[in-house]
């Protein structure tokens, strides 16, 4: 496949990805057997993931989606998440595995885990598809996690620069000019 202009890098291809995620999704439909667990997708960078795990999945779980902001459009955090959009639904009770695409700092997911706690969830995992475990700075459970990658900023498959190259199959690196434009 043709590589997008603005990549100087493939991190991930999209048979390893597909690969792995069913890897995920079957190991989740094993432990939630009979079960129907709530994924609770992180916007918006998760949604690939989720609709690809979803499909493969062999148990019929419920969905929702939360969001939460952090990254003010650059590739350097904060430090401040804030909930911009919340669940639909209550968790009380439920069996909640948080979706997200990418664990940095693990200050995000620390904020969703500790929030969704207070709702009293009868129990909540976290599934991540890439962990940057060297950009850590909070300790958070990670459940199911895809890939370790690199501690590089990335783009594709759901995540975005500026909101934009969602829609790249493959996880990549951008060149370096696309930060100067
Ligand atoms: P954390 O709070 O530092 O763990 O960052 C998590 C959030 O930052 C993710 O939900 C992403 O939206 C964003 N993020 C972190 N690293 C990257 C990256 O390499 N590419 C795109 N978004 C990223």
């Amino acid at each position: 496949m043709e590589l997008h202009p603005d990549i100087k890098e493939v991190i991930l291809s999209e048979e390893k990805i597909r690969k792995r995620v069913r890897e995920l999704a079957e190991q989740i439909s094993e432990d939630y057997k009979g079960k129907t667990p709530v994924l609770v997708s992180v916007l918006k960078g998760s949604v690939i993931f989720l609709s690809d795990l979803l499909r493969f999945m062999k148990i019929n779980p419920k969905i929702d989606f939360i969001g939460v902001s952090s990254y003010q459009g650059k590739t350097q955090t904060t430090g401040e998440v804030r909930l911009v959009m919340d669940l639909k639904d209550p968790i009380y009770g439920e069996d909640v595995i948080i979706v997200e695409d990418i664990v940095d700092t693990g200050l995000t997911l620390e904020y969703l885990r500790e929030n969704l706690l207070t709702r009293k969830p009868s129990s909540l995992r976290i599934c991540v598809l890439l962990d940057k475990i060297e950009a850590r700075k909070v300790d958070v459970p990670i459940d199911y996690r895809g890939f370790v990658i690199p501690n590089k900023f990335v783009v594709g498959y759901g995540l975005d620069y500026d909101e934009r190259y969602r829609n790249i199959p493959y996880i990549g690196v951008l060149k370096e000019e696309v930060y100067k434009r």
